[in-house]
């Protein structure tokens, strides 16, 4: 019996040589190690041999079973590995060469000084509001205290996209974000107009204006502003506000001042520098030679706009800023060409 199990396991380890591909595998299996091969009839024939004989019978079928199982294994790797060298050939794939880089993705510059910008109004309390990009000239202009034919205006050329019939009161595509100035102030003074809700908000977005594109101004930019509207806002508070934010922005020891200056919206208004930091104040070719950097523009509430917001400007006080994230990051970064911004240029883009 045991010279039967030697012939068996032969006479399969010899057809297993002959097997060339994956089919011949399949079927030496079922012929060798399936139900009806001589091997199985073994193992079915145990409960008719003798108590003494059986042991040892049964103990020779189980090696060969696992000789046969093991040999099938290695002979199909074998044969797996075969077929890929044989395909690497065939389609005269290099694999030495190196892999194709990934690009990955990013935001855009703007938008990560914009999230920057943020995240320092949030955790001063300010929420974010948005309002639309396009916009009336009413709420752009004429509710900001900038009279139809003001001479203000020119200082935001502005990009029309609607003046027939419409009278003085033209679409447009903001020229910056201070319309939403109007808008918050009518949607939280809506809840209650007798004893409207103070409010503290930063506006983020898009703003356009019909210029020249030069190194220096393009069509398209991004501003924050921000809004604090409430019973005893002082100028102070304005200040305060301002100079906490510059260090939140750019570092604790940073210096501010502020200049006078005008806005239509904004009664007083000033602008806020901070002290250069490529040269530390002592003056170089970023802050030309003054030692200082213009980064916002900023005021108090005009009374007649905290009116046209539905606020009673007896009772409540207010004060506004408007910034840039483009002209932060060419402070920062030391980027002479504002058009790379909206240029698209990945060199550019990668960078940040
Ligand atoms: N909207 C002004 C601008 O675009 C900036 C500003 C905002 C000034 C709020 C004062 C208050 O230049």
């Amino acid at each position: 019996m045991l010279d039967k199990l030697n012939e068996i396991q032969k006479a399969a380890l010899d057809g297993l040589e002959a097997a060339q591909d994956a089919g011949a595998l399949e079927s030496w299996r079922v012929s060798h190690l399936g139900r009806n091969s001589p091997l199985m009839q073994v193992f079915a024939g145990l409960a008719g041999l003798s108590k003494e004989e059986r042991p040892a019978v049964g103990q020779g079928a189980n090696r060969v079973k696992v000789a046969l199982e093991a040999a099938l294994v290695e002979k199909s790797g074998g044969i797996r590995r075969r077929d890929l060298v044989q395909l690497l050939g065939e389609s005269r794939l290099d694999v030495t060469l190196p892999g194709r880089p990934v690009h990955r993705g990013r935001l855009h510059p703007s938008t990560q000084q914009l999230r920057r910008v943020l995240s320092i109004l949030a955790e001063m309390g300010f929420q974010v509001y948005t309002s639309p990009e396009v916009e009336t000239d009413e709420v752009n202009f004429q509710l900001l205290n900038f009279p139809p034919h003001h001479p203000a205006r020119d200082m935001q050329d502005s990009l029309y996209i609607e003046t027939a019939d419409r009278g003085d009161n033209p679409i447009l595509l903001r020229t910056h974000t201070s319309p939403g100035q109007i808008r918050a102030m009518r949607e939280f003074s809506a809840s209650n107009p007798k004893n409207p809700p103070p409010i503290r908000i930063a506006l983020p977005g898009m703003c356009f204006r019909h210029e020249q594109i030069t190194a220096r101004s393009e069509v398209q930019f991004s501003q924050v502003e921000g809004l604090a509207v409430g019973q005893h806002i002082t100028f102070s508070n304005l200040k305060g506000t301002l100079t906490d934010f510059a260090r939140r922005m750019f570092g604790q020891q940073a210096r501010v001042r502020f200049r006078a200056s005008y806005f239509p919206f904004t009664e007083p208004s000033a602008e806020m520098d901070v002290e250069c930091f490529v040269c530390g104040g002592k003056g170089c070719a970023v802050c030309k030679g003054s030692g200082w950097l213009e980064i916002l523009g900023s005021g108090m509430v005009h009374p007649v706009v905290l009116q046209n917001g539905g606020y009673d400007p007896r009772r409540y006080t207010g004060f506004a800023f408007g910034m840039g994230p483009e002209r932060q990051l060419m402070l920062r970064y030391r980027i002479e060409d504002i058009r790379y911004f909206w240029g698209n240029d990945v060199r550019f883009l990668e960078q940040f």
